[in-house]
This record gives structure tokens, C-alpha cells and sequence, in this order.
């Protein structure tokens, strides 16, 4: 891996181990992305529980995959789901976001005004992630952990391009 890239997944690994807040110690293990406020259209009033409940799942969902890359025999059916957890919670990103749903509305939130003044550079990082998930999710499909270990990098690193345009500072 490229120092670069090393680096930047390392710091997706920290922005996601210091998310605090409401999650249950059950989250830790459990397979990403199929939380409790999973139904429903989302609103302007619901969409910060909602992505909060999302992200952090995306957040298990890739750490259990760098866990299970990083040891010496992967369990790579646990891979295989955690990639379709993140392919289909990629999908579904953009309408966490409905305009309006920012810190003025939700005062915790990190979402800056960029994602709704520019969203054609919001669409074009959220393109690229997705892009990432689904190529990660091939390689997953096909299973050879050593082009999996390859790609992980570029799978972080696409979560950490859209934080650094479009995710505030910690508050
Ligand atoms: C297209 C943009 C985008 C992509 C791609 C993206 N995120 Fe985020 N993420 C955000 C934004 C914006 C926020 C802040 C949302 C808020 O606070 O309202 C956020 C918040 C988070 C949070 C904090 C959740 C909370 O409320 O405490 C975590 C954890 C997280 N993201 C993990 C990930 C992971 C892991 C990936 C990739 C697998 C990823 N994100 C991909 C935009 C993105």
C-alpha cells in the first residue's frame, strides 16, 4: 500500500473509531448497515438519526473487512456480506441528504453546506465510492483475499475524499 493511501485509511479508521454517541456495544460485531431506523421515507426531521445510524454501519462494515484482511485466514464469506452491506448503503447515500437537513436543523451534524451548493462535486465523490464498494464487491465475489488486501485501500480512501469536501469538524 502507498503511504498515501495507508494514511488516509488510517485516518478513515480513526474518524470511525472516534464516532461516539448512541450505538449499542451489539453494533461492534454485527454486520453493518441494517439498524433499527432502516424504514420510512427519510425527512429533513429524521435524516441526521438516519445517517448517523447509516455511517456508523458503513464504519463496522469496513472495519470488519480491514479486520478480516488483515489476518491470516479471512473469513471471506463475512467479507462478501459486509462489501453488499456497503454497495447497497451506497446507493441509498444521497437521500440521507435532503436539502435543508443540515446543522441548522440538527445541531450535531457535520454535514456542510457544500453537499447541497455544490452537488454535482458531492454526486461525483459519492460516484466514486460507489464505484469503489462495487469493484470491492467483485473481488469479494470472486474471493482472491490478496486482490482484496490490494483494494481496501482505495475503498477507504473513497469514504475519506467525501469527509474532507463534505464532512465538518468534530464537534
Ligand atoms: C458522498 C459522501 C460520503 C461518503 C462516500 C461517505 N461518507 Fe461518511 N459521512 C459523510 C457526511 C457528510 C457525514 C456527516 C453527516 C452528518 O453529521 O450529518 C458522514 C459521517 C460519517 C460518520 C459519522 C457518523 C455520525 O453521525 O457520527 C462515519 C462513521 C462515516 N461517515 C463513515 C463512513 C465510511 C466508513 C464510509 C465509506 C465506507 C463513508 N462514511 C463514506 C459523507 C460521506
Amino acid at each position: 500500500m502507498k503511504p498515501a493511501l495507508l494514511a488516509v485509511s488510517i485516518a478513515a479508521i480513526i474518524a470511525v473509531a472516534a464516532c461516539s454517541g448512541r450505538e449499542d456495544s451489539a453494533a461492534t460485531d454485527a454486520p453493518g448497515g441494517n439498524g433499527a431506523v432502516s424504514s420510512g421515507p427519510v425527512t429533513v426531521e429524521n435524516a441526521y438519526d438516519i445517517r448517523h445510524e447509516r455511517f456508523e454501519g458503513m464504519g463496522d462494515s469496513l472495519k470488519a473487512i480491514n479486520r478480516e484482511l488483515k489476518g491470516s485466514a479471512p473469513d471471506v464469506a463475512r467479507i462478501r456480506q459486509e462489501a453488499g452491506s456497503l454497495v447497497s448503503a451506497g446507493e441509498q447515500l444521497p437521500s440521507w441528504f435532503p436539502a435543508g437537513s443540515g446543522p441548522d436543523v440538527h445541531a450535531r451534524s457535520r454535514a456542510k453546506a457544500e453537499i447541497w451548493s455544490d452537488n454535482a462535486g458531492f454526486s461525483r465523490v459519492h460516484a466514486n465510492f460507489l464505484q469503489q464498494a462495487q469493484s470491492f464487491q467483485r473481488l469479494a465475489e470472486a474471493g482472491d483475499v490478496e486482490q482484496m488486501r490490494g483494494a481496501s485501500g482505495a475503498l477507504g480512501k473513497s469514504c475519506g475524499n467525501c469527509h474532507e469536501s463534505y464532512r465538518g469538524p468534530e464537534k
